[in-house]
C-alpha cells in the first residue's frame, strides 16, 4: 500500500502562531482517521486516532508490525486523561506532577472506550504526554487522543532523526512532522502502576531511583531482572525471542575497564585488516575512541576496515543514549560487517542504554 507522504518541516524556536499554521493540517488529517509521524522528546512516533480500529490498524500496516504488540496512548492535557483511565490512584497523581510531560509512560486500567486494538488485547492501557511542544500542539489539535508507536519499521531502531523517519516510513503514512533530533534518544520508561507500588516495565531516562524519590517505593519487572549482566561475565539469558533495535550487521556487546576496551576494539580492527574483506562499526566513550584512533593510526590501518562512532565522555551517559540508535543505522549505512557497542553499568540511564543493547545484540553481551 503506497500513500502519497506530506513532509512538514517544523522547529522547537517557531512561533507558536506558526507552529499552529504548519501542524493544522495533519492534525485534521489525525482527527479522520489518518497516519503522522511525529518527534517527541525520546523517539519520533506513529500517531493515529486512538479511539479509532481503523485509524489504529493503519499504524501497525504502515510498520509492518504484529498487531499484538501495545501501543502507547499520547495526551496533551490532564482533562484527557480522565477519559482514558478508570482511575488514578494518588502515587500516581504524584508522579505525573513530577515526570509529566515528559519521557514516561503509565500503565493503568483503561476504560471501555479505548479498543483493544490499541492495547493488544489487554485490560491496560499505556498513557504518556510527551514534553515536546510539536508534539503536544499537534496532538491538542487534534482534539483525540493519539496512540503512537516509534516511527520506524518494525524491528528497525527507534528514528531519533526527520530524516531516519522518511527513510523507513515515506510512501506508508500520510503526514512526516520533520522536526528537530530528539533530545532524549531512547523510549519512555513504562511504568505499571496497576498495583500498589510502580514497576518498570521498560527503563528509560526517567530511572528507578527518580521513581523512589518520589513515592517511596520502585522495582523492575522480573523480564528485565532476569536479563541483568552478572559481574562474572555474560548475560544470564542470552538468545532473546525476537531481534529488536537491531541494525542488519550482528552486534557485540564488551564491558570492562577502559584500557581492556581498548585493546579489544583494536584487536577487532587488526583482525578486519588481516582479513581484508570485515569492516567492524565500533561504538564507545571518546576517551576510549581517541585513544583507539591513534593506536590505528600507527598501524597504517585502512578506513575500509572500521568505522568508529564516539558517544560522548564516560562521565555522562546522556550523549550516549542520544546517539545510540542513529549510530545502529549508521554502521549499516557504512556497509559494517558486525558491530560492536561499549557496555555500561547498569545504573541509571545505564539501565535503558543496556537495555536496548542487550536487544540489538540478542543477549551478546560479554565483560572482559
Ligand atoms: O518514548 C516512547 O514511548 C515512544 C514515543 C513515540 O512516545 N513510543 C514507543 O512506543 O516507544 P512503542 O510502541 O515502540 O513501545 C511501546 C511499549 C510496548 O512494546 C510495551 O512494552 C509497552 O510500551 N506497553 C504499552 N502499553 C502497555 C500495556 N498496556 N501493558 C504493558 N506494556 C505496555
Ligand atoms: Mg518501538
Amino acid at each position: 500500500m503506497m500513500r502519497k507522504t506530506k513532509i512538514i518541516h517544523v522547529n522547537s524556536e517557531m512561533s507558536n502562531e506558526t507552529l499552529v499554521d504548519r501542524l493544522t493540517e495533519a492534525a485534521q488529517c489525525l482527527s479522520n482517521g489518518g497516519t503522522v509521524a511525529f518527534p517527541t522528546e525520546t523517539v519520533y512516533g506513529l500517531g493515529a486516532n486512538a479511539l479509532s480500529d481503523n485509524a489504529v490498524n493503519a499504524i501497525y500496516e504502515a510498520k509492518g508490525r504484529p498487531s499484538d504488540n501495545p501501543l502507547i496512548v499520547h495526551i496533551a492535557s490532564m482533562e484527557m486523561l480522565s477519559e482514558l483511565v478508570v482511575e488514578v490512584r494518588p502515587y500516581v497523581e504524584k508522579l505525573m506532577a513530577a515526570f509529566w510531560p515528559g519521557p514516561i509512560t503509565f500503565v493503568m486500567k483503561k476504560k471501555a472506550q479505548i479498543p483493544l486494538k490499541v492495547t493488544g488485547g489487554l485490560s491496560t492501557v499505556g498513557i504518556r504526554m510527551p514534553a515536546n511542544v510539536i508534539a503536544l500542539e499537534l496532538i491538542r489539535l487534534s482534539g483525540k487522543p493519539i496512540a503512537a508507536p516509534s516511527a520506524n519499521l518494525s524491528g528497525k531502531p527507534s528514528p531519533t532523526q526527520a530524516k531516519t523517519v522518511i527513510e523507513d516510513l515515506e510512501g506508508r503514512v500520510d503526514y512526516i512532522i520533520a522536526g528537530d533530533s530528539a533530545e532524549v534518544g531512547l523510549e519512555s520508561t513504562v511504568l505499571d502502576v496497576t498495583g500498589e507500588a510502580p514497576i518498570i516495565l521498560r527503563p528509560g531516562k526517567v530511572t528507578c531511583e527518580m521513581i523512589k524519590e518520589v513515592v517511596g517505593a520502585c522495582s523492575f519487572d522480573a523480564a528485565i531482572t532476569k536479563d541483568k549482566i552478572e559481574t562474572d561475565g555474560v548475560a544470564k539469558a542470552p538468545g532473546m525471542k525476537y531481534r529488536h533495535y537491531a541494525p542488519n550487521a550482528p552486534v557485540q556487546v564488551y564491558m570492562g575497564n577502559p584500557t581492556e576496551m581498548v585493546k579489544c576494539f583494536f584487536e577487532a580492527v587488526i583482525s578486519c585488516s588481516q582479513k581484508g574483506t570485515e569492516k567492524v562499526g565500533i561504538l564507545t566513550f571518546e576517551e576510549e575512541a581517541m585513544v583507539l584512533e591513534r593506536m590505528i593510526a600507527l598501524e597504517g590501518i585502512s578506513s575500509d576496515n572500521y568505522y568508529i562512532i564516539s558517544a560522548g565522555s564516560a562521565k555522562d551517559l546522556t550523549a550516549y543514549a542520544k546517539i545510540l540508535f542513529e549510530s545502529l543505522r549508521t554502521f549499516d549505512a557504512a556497509l559494517c560487517t558486525y558491530i560492536i557497542a561499549r557496555g555500561v553499568e547498569e545504573v541509571g540511564l545505564g539501565e535503558a542504554i543496556m537495555n536496548r543493547l542487550k536487544k540489538a545484540a540478542e543477549g551478546k553481551v560479554t565483560r572482559i
